[in-house]
């Protein structure tokens, strides 16, 4: 294992939402995300590096060890399943719900519900508990599209304003899980990285404490 500490992020959003956690913990990024073509990007630390990665891919590069920690939302590390990672603080940034939605319009369906989706492990979890059988289908982003052309009755993602369902003629319906991201840390770099990343949970928890 190297002496650098690696910090997993996603662009925009989860990066510009993190930028003052890192700030409170005299961590400052050389380069710009939405900038920069670069993935690894150089602090004010020789020692401390930050990986620009899908933040669906976040909770996988922590799980490996591929980056020492890592800020991922609930909904990707639920779907993710959190296996290899601690997530020892809510840093309570990109906040929203997830939910199921459907048609204003709703009608009764014949058969089995057909639900679209990017996170399908939640989506049938969530199901099950209901008693509910669906179909679910994969679809990798632009989820409002898929009832509005009969690709399915229902979708699962993620709810903010409302206004991306709204302008899609679509109403939430079911509230499956309250939101928000969470500092993800892999198990060995605990261990073995123990004081640096306990002072970075330590300082990220004082500046989400401080709001
Ligand atoms: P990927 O690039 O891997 O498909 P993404 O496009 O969902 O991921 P972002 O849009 O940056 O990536 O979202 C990152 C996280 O921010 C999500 O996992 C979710 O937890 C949260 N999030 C997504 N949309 C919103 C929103 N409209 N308001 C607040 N938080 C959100
Ligand atoms: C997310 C999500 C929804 C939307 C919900 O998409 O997939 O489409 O936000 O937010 P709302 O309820 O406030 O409309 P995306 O990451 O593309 O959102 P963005 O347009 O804010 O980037």
């Amino acid at each position: 294992m190297s002496n650098t500490l690696t910090i997993a992020l996603s662009k925009g959003r989860i990066f510009k939402e993190t930028l003052p956690l890192l700030a409170h913990a005299d961590i400052h990024p050389v380069d710009d995300p939405d900038k920069s073509r670069k993935l690894i990007l150089d602090t004010n630390h020789d020692d401390i590096k930050l990986v620009i990665i899908r933040a669906t891919d976040v909770p996988t590069y922590v799980q490996y060890g591929a980056a020492d920690v890592g800020v991922a939302g609930k909904d990707v590390l639920m779907e993710h399943g959190g296996e290899g990672l601690y997530e020892p603080l809510d840093l309570k940034i990109a906040r929203c719900r997830l939910m199921t939605a459907g048609p204003v319009d709703d009608q009764p369906v014949n058969g089995r519900l057909r639900v679209a989706t990017k996170f399908v492990n939640t989506t049938r979890r969530y199901y099950a508990e209901q008693g509910v059988q669906v179909e679910v289908i994969k679809l990798y982003g632009s989820m409002e599209l898929a009832p509005l052309v009969g690709l399915a009755d229902r979708i699962v993602d993620v709810v903010d304003t409302g206004n991306t369902l709204k302008a899609n003629g679509l109403i939430p319906m079911e509230h499956i899980a309250d939101i928000s991201s969470r500092l993800v840390v892999n198990k060995a770099a605990m261990k073995m990285k123990h004081q640096r990343i306990k002072s970075l949970i330590d300082r990220f928890a004082e500046a989400v404490k401080n709001g």
